[in-house]
């Protein structure tokens, strides 16, 4: 049984309470973020920590508590669970209040977190890579903001796994926007990665941009450019990035394979540079 933490209290998983009116549950007026945990230490938080401060100011939302003590419940959590490799999960809601579209100003914030022990690095996926299918992009058009607004993504993964797929490649006008819950890349048959830009379109991965830095300090060429899925199915290798995924080999994109079905090099090398960040 896992300890969470629920507005400032530390309590067994199945006690943890939150109001039926909270409007993270009504009007998924959250906001989240998830760090992994390597070996005990928190990969890239300060990243998740700043870009949680830009979801909540972008929607006028406030923190109930400082990016010390978020810190320091992060750290109390993970020891009470023991964790070691693995996720820990915060969310922000504006509150609580009797429903109302026209929300309060002055409303106590909500914070929930909660620990997912799961093999990261190990994980078979990453040897054998993923297959993806793309689906059309039905959301709406601020996913620059880590809401917990997550129906599209959720069931695109669905919809793709009942399918036989591993994930979906979420595609608009023709072009990949990202993956369900990850960012998507491809790199070309002259070895140039290309990725979506950061905009409204998508959500500004901390893994993505710790992976564009690493890439660029190993002569690697990132091009921030959008791709249609026609020139991701040329592409010589793809993967896709995340605090769960870290570096992702994708292998075969709606039923065409790339890379002969196998892991790309370049990609198993930047995986690699990613999990020696993670771990120093
Ligand atoms: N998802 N794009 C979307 C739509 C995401 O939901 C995520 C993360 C990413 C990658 O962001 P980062 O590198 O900061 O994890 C891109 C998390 C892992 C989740 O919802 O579980």
């Amino acid at each position: 049984m896992r300890t969470v933490y629920v507005n400032g209290e530390f309590v067994p998983e199945n006690e943890a309470k939150i109001s039926i009116f909270d409007r993270g549950l009504l009007f998924s007026d959250a906001v989240y973020e998830v760090t992994a945990m390597l070996d005990g230490k928190l990969v890239d938080n300060d990243g998740h920590l700043a870009r949680l401060e830009r979801s909540l100011s972008e929607l006028d939302m406030k923190s109930p508590v400082t990016n010390e003590q978020l810190i320091t419940l992060q750290h109390q959590l993970a020891e009470k669970n023991n964790l070691v490799e693995g996720f820990i999960y915060l969310q922000v809601s504006r509150g609580a209040e009797d429903r109302d579209f026209n929300y309060g100003e002055d409303l106590q914030p909500s914070l929930i977190m909660f620990t997912q022990a799961r093999s990261i690095i190990d994980t078979p996926k990453a040897k054998t890579g993923i297959k993806v299918k793309t689906v059309e992009d039905i959301r709406w058009q601020r996913r620059d903001i880590k809401t917990t607004m997550l129906l599209a993504q959720s069931l695109a993964k669905k919809q793709a796994i009942r399918q036989g797929f591993d994930d979906a490649w979420m595609v608009e006008d023709g072009v990949v926007t990202e993956g369900s819950s990850n960012n998507a890349y491809i790199i070309t048959h002259n070895d140039e990665i290309y990725t979506r830009p950061a905009s409204n379109k998508i959500l500004n991965g901390i893994t993505r941009r710790a992976v564009n830095k690493l890439a660029e300090q190993n002569n690697l060429k990132v091009i921030e450019e959008t791709f249609s899925v026609e020139q991701a199915k040329q592409a010589k290798e793809a993967f896709a990035t995340s605090a769960s995924y870290f570096v992702m080999p994708v292998v075969e994109i709606d039923k065409h394979r790339i890379n002969n079905g196998k892991p790309g090099e370049l990609t198993t090398q930047l995986r690699n540079l990613y999990i020696s960040m993670a771990k120093s």
